[in-house]
């Protein structure tokens, strides 16, 4: 049974309280039996029975349950670096979509991967999230856009969560954009999904959620409400790309779907974000998207005041969010939507653990849950969010087992 003391600051981080309320406790230690945490508190009161066990040093530092990052699209082919240099030139994501660029171009790109290759893609960019201090990462399919290639994603994506310690969890987005055969058919795309896509995936347990991109270029709101509903008929609960570039009225429709979360939200609506309050929807915010599409950040306070828990995520992709550096959106999150680095911390923890379902079980340090649990290099949240550096993290333990900190270069 390890036991950890002298813990500088412990952030619990459970879900009770409001967005900024992480349950800091000083001079702390944490104690843990296989992969489940047995006891947390100040190192004063450890008891005695457990005083003698395997010990880490803490050495004063923060520790923070295992990041969650709740929105990724891991698995896919090639880069779009010649798009970033177009959108920095002046032209939109939106007329690079239109011209044959965007999600449909890393479509073509992740179709001629075969299934290992991507595998061993993923698998390189996930042992660079374990070091940056995720635990848990959320993917989403949607590279693949027919029944073939959506399976050969989401079995990815189960091959990974075998093979490595890191917990996934697969999202079925077939409803990215219409798939380039439906081009003149959108209607015939929507039934492919709803009649066999959506069942077939569901029948293979290959995913947990299902998610529909609602925008201009992609999917209207009576075709994501469809989608999503017989998703939830097949048992995946929703979740929504809402109102990023525009109004769409993706807000709404999440919170009368009763989804998870919706995530980007920059345009959402004030009646959006009343009716997420009122449904309890997760607003899940995705700085690094914002900042690459240079758009208005989604306004956080906003949404906190009217107490929407609201997590924080990556929306690692090859285009509009290339970086899988959870800290980094985390220090963005607090530059650009003024949200304190508490208040961040809830976001890729707690709230992060909500907009997937697993708050029983990471997402917090409380006896019980996953000993997953990160020491940084900081003497308590503040000072990790100012100083930003490569990697505040020492140590990443996932299952109580400490992470091999591998130094790997994605290609
Ligand atoms: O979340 N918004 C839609 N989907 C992704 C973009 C993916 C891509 O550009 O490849 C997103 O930003
Ligand atoms: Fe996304």
């Amino acid at each position: 049974m390890p036991l950890l003391t002298n813990i500088g600051c412990l952030a619990a981080c459970r879900m009770e309280g409001g967005q900024s309320e992480i349950h800091a406790l000083p001079a702390a230690a944490l104690v843990w039996e296989g992969d489940r945490i047995v006891w947390l508190g100040r190192e004063a009161q450890l008891p005695a029975a457990l005083a003698t066990m395997e010990r880490w040093d803490g050495e004063g530092r923060l520790v923070v349950p295992g990041l969650i990052d709740c929105h990724t699209h891991l698995a896919f082919g090639g880069w779009r670096a010649d798009e970033h240099e177009a959108r920095l030139r002046g032209q939109s994501y939106l007329e690079i979509a239109r011209a044959g660029g965007g999600i449909a171009r890393t479509v073509r790109q992740t179709r001629s991967q075969s299934e290992a290759e991507l595998v061993e893609r993923a698998s390189l960019f996930l042992q660079r999230c374990a070091r940056l201090g995720v635990t848990t990462m959320e993917c989403k399919s949607g590279y693949g856009l027919c029944l073939d290639q959506e399976l050969k994603l989401l079995r990815v994506y189960q091959s990974l969560d075998r093979a490595q310690p890191l917990q996934l969890v697969p999202t079925f987005l077939g409803a990215h954009v219409v798939a380039p055969e439906f081009a003149q058919d959108r209607a015939g795309y929507v039934s492919l999904l709803c009649q066999e896509l959506i069942p077939e995936v569901a029948r293979r347990g290959l995913a947990r959620f299902c998610d529909v991109f609602l925008e201009e270029g992609a999917f209207d709101l009576e075709e994501a409400r469809s989608i999503l509903q017989t998703g939830q008929e097949h048992g995946l609960p929703a979740k929504l790309h809402a109102d990023q570039l525009s109004d769409g009225g993706g807000a709404r429709l999440a919170s009368e779907l009763g989804a998870i979360s919706a995530d980007h939200l920059e345009h959402a609506s004030e009646q959006g974000m009343t009716a997420m309050a009122e449904a309890g929807v997760v607003a899940v915010s995705l700085p690094l998207a914002t900042l690459y599409l240079g758009q208005t950040p989604m306004p956080a306070r906003r949404w906190i005041e009217r107490g929407v828990p609201v997590a924080v995520a990556t929306d690692f992709n090859p285009g509009s969010a290339p970086s899988c550096h959870l800290q980094l959106a985390m220090l963005l999150a607090c530059l650009m939507q003024r949200m304190t680095p508490a208040e961040v911390l809830k976001g890729v923890t707690a709230y992060a653990a909500r907009a997937l379902g697993l708050e029983g079980e990471v997402g917090s340090l409380e006896p019980g849950k996953r000993a997953d649990f990160v020491i940084i290099d900081a003497p308590d949240v503040n000072h990790w969010l100012l100083h930003f550096r490569e990697n505040r993290v020492l140590k990443t333990v996932v299952g109580g087992v400490e992470y091999p900190l591998f130094h790997v270069s994605p290609p």
